[in-house]
């Protein structure tokens, strides 16, 4: 049984226990909370305020529930309550003040879960008027006063400002509703002092109104400066200053006293524990002013001060120099002077001048320096000096010019004929600036005034004549003296090439192989010229040279058929400019002896033929007919030979032979036998003595040659002479 029972328990136990847990657990809902404030939103001071902070919680179970609230203002915590009841949590504020002004929210918390409220803005208005106090109602210069300033039953975090006669004069920070402050007034009479305050709300700021005035009478310290500056009347420059400043009607006072005696920023003596400090100096112009004696003593400060005129005994001298301009060894004047002088206190003779620098030797007479100018720029001060007073002039900075040194005239690159070129006129000396003017023939082109170092006189011309360019001279000028010339101009004029001619030795049709080719190219234009020799269809010159002629050959020796071609010839000189002659055909004959040979033996064969005709008229004049068939086609045996000769010749592919006629006595008596047999060469008959036929030759040049000298070996010297010939242009 007792068995039976327990067993019955564990099972109960078992039973009931997991439910209980999951019933406490589970049965309670957080349904809404809301924050209430009572009377209102917007209060003023001193009000009831409560804030009401309602939760509606839904639970099944029978126990109460622990609820927390916390109210938050601004964020930050500022009440707590935890209750069992359902009943709405109340934070009160019994007197609303400004402080409390802010944003409210309340939080309630059951067991893990929580809910906030939205925020609710509570605004109180109003605070209390501020009182000052202060200890005395009477000090002395220097002595302190305590005020305390009070916001009556405010709180939170509180500005306090002090005012001396309505201006802001300290400022506190405290989180309380009073403070206290030390103040001193700086000046002797009645001041008035009220307080105001400031509550800060983050993130606003509450003014207060003004508090009471309160008024404070200061007194003077019984103390005494006197300040005497002698001489009283008119002071001059030079004059002794005696300066004074005393203590007088002092109580014996336990405090440290302290005295200085100043001008400007300048502290001239300073005294400390005695009733008097003095001072004296020589008066100069610069002391005209106020002088001030300042005693301290503790927080007592008393000033006093005297102002004085110094009168200058003479005005600060000026050094000019005459002339405004001068030149290196030239005379020139310095004058110091002095505008105006105390005639009163002093006579024009006791003014003493001197330059500075002294050493370099000018006479003086009563301000005036006179002697000459250096080589080299010098700063220069004068000084005058009377009763002890000395006073410096401006700097005056000597600048001895150099005079312009001859100009020299050049041409700055190659002068070409009828084309611009540039003449540079330049003096190796002189100060800047100078005038450069270029003249020809004596009559002025145009001035460049040169103003620094990097500038240049540059002149633009253009020549049309070679003897032109001598009539160019430039002068320069950079003084008031008559201006220097420079020499002619010297600068040769290249004369650009004119079209070449291309002249052919041996004249053209008698060319022949074996002989030796002169190709003279010949120009007008200024050596040294380049020329070169092409032959058409090749791209490189055959043949190139400088020659400082402005002609001058290319040989080929040896000719062949081979060298037949057409040539040019090119020439071109320092203007840069190139030109081409006209095309020459030259055609390579065939030699001398070969023409001869064949010539020769055609003579035979026509010799040969007039023999058999003729004996066949005479012995058979019936069969006439049947004996010339007979003599052309039996060959005699010599003509035979003569025969494979012609063969042999006409093998030559170059070599056109045509028919055998006109033979003409002057032509065969030019062409020289080179062998037994006689050949006709056809170009010989059909080219005239020394006149151009097909070939296109123009401007060649060849025709004296021809006539004077039908033998290439007597040529060749002649042409080595043509070469000297005068140069056209020079
Ligand atoms: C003169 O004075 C000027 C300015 O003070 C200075 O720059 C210059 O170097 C001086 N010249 C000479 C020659 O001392
Ligand atoms: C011109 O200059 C050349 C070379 O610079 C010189 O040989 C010639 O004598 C000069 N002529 C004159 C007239 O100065």
């Amino acid at each position: 049984m007792g068995l039976l029972l327990l067993l019955t328990s564990t099972l109960l136990s078992s039973y009931f226990h997991p439910w209980r847990v999951v019933d406490a657990q589970a049965l309670f809902t957080i349904k809404g909370i809301t924050l209430s404030i009572e009377p209102s939103d917007d209060v003023i001071r001193d009000t009831s305020v409560i804030l009401k902070c309602q939760a509606v919680v839904s639970s099944s179970g029978q126990e109460p529930l622990s609820r927390h609230y916390t109210i938050y203002k601004d964020g930050e915590e500022v009440y707590t309550k935890t209750s069992s009841t359902s009943e709405d949590l109340l934070y009160r504020l019994p007197e609303a003040r400004v402080s409390n002004t802010g944003k409210y929210k309340c939080q309630i918390t059951i067991e893990d879960k929580k809910m906030i409220s939205d925020f609710k803005r509570l605004t109180v208005t109003g605070l209390s008027v501020p009182e000052v106090h202060l200890n005395k109602g009477v000090v002395s210069e220097g002595e302190e006063v305590t005020a305390r300033c009070m916001a009556p039953g405010e709180t939170g975090s509180i500005i306090f400002y002090f005012y001396e006669d309505s201006k802001e004069i300290l400022e506190k920070k405290v989180n309380s509703n009073q403070t206290e402050v030390k103040l001193r007034f700086n000046s002797v009479g009645i001041h008035k002092v009220h307080c105001a305050y400031t509550v800060l709300v983050m993130p606003d700021s509450f003014k207060s109104k003004d508090s009471n005035t309160l008024t404070i009478s200061v007194k003077e310290y019984p103390i005494t400066l006197v300040l005497e500056i002698s001489p009283t009347y008119k002071i001059y420059e030079g004059d002794r200053l005696d300066i004074s400043c005393t203590i007088i009607n002092s109580q014996h006072s336990s405090q440290s006293i302290q005295l200085f005696l100043s001008q400007g920023t300048q502290l001239l003596r300073s005294e400390s524990t005695k009733t008097k400090v003095s001072h004296n100096m020589t008066a100069l112009a610069k002391n005209s002013g106020e002088f001030e004696c300042r005693l301290v003593m503790g927080n007592v400060v008393k000033v006093a001060t005297k102002t004085i005129s110094v009168t200058e005994l003479f005005s600060v001298p000026i050094l000019t120099m005459s002339p405004a301009e001068v030149f290196q060894k030239e005379y020139m004047t310095l004058t110091c002077k002095i505008e105006s002088f105390a005639s009163e206190k002093l006579r024009r003779e006791e003014l003493i001048y001197s330059l500075d620098p002294s050493e370099n030797a000018l006479s003086q007479n009563n301000g005036e320096f006179s002697g000459w100018a250096l080589q080299y720029d010098l700063n220069y001060t004068c000084i005058a000096r009377a009763k002890g007073i000395v006073k410096h002039s401006n700097t005056l900075t000597v600048r001895p010019k150099v005079p312009v040194s001859n100009p020299k005239i050049s041409v700055v690159d190659k002068v070409v004929l009828k084309q611009p070129f540039k003449i540079l006129c330049k003096s190796d000396n002189g100060s800047l600036p100078i005038n450069y003017t270029l003249l020809k023939d004596k009559s002025q082109l145009s001035t460049i005034s040169v103003k620094l170092p990097i500038q240049k006189a540059l002149f633009t011309v253009t020549v049309t004549h070679t003897d032109e360019i001598s009539k160019y001279t430039c002068e320069a000028k950079n003084s008031h003296k008559k201006s220097l010339v420079s020499e002619k101009l010297n600068a040769t004029v290249i004369v650009p090439v004119s079209r070449p001619t291309l002249t052919v030795i041996p004249p053209l049709p008698e060319i022949s192989e074996g002989d030796h080719l002169y190709l003279i190219c010949g120009t007008q234009g200024t050596p040294p010229v380049t020329f070169k020799w092409y032959r058409v269809g090749n791209k490189q010159p055959l043949f190139t040279t400088t020659s400082n002629n402005n002609h001058t050959n290319y040989q080929v020796s040896g000719l062949t058929k081979q060298h037949s071609g057409t040539y040019y010839c090119e020439a071109v000189n320092h203007a840069n400019k190139a030109f081409s002659s006209e095309f020459v055909d030259i055609e390579v004959n065939l030699a001398t002896w070969k023409k001869a040979l064949i010539g020769g033996f055609c003579l035979l064969v026509v010799s040969v033929l007039v023999v058999v005709l003729v004996l066949c008229f005479r012995s058979k004049r019936v069969r006439v007919d049947k004996a010339v068939t007979s003599v052309w086609s039996e060959r005699p045996p010599e003509e035979a030979a003569n025969d494979e000769e012609t063969s042999m010749v006409s093998n030559e592919p170059d070599v056109e032979y045509t028919e055998v006629v006109h033979p003409r006595a002057a032509d065969s008596a030019k062409v020289p036998l080179r062998k037994g047999t006689d050949t006709v060469y056809s170009e010989l008959q059909n080219a005239p003595h020394g006149a151009a036929d097909h070939h296109d030759y123009g401007s060649v040049e060849y025709a004296e040659l021809n006539g004077e000298q039908p033998e290439i070996n007597h040529c060749s010297p002649e042409v080595n002479n043509y070469q000297d010939l005068p140069v056209p242009v020079d």
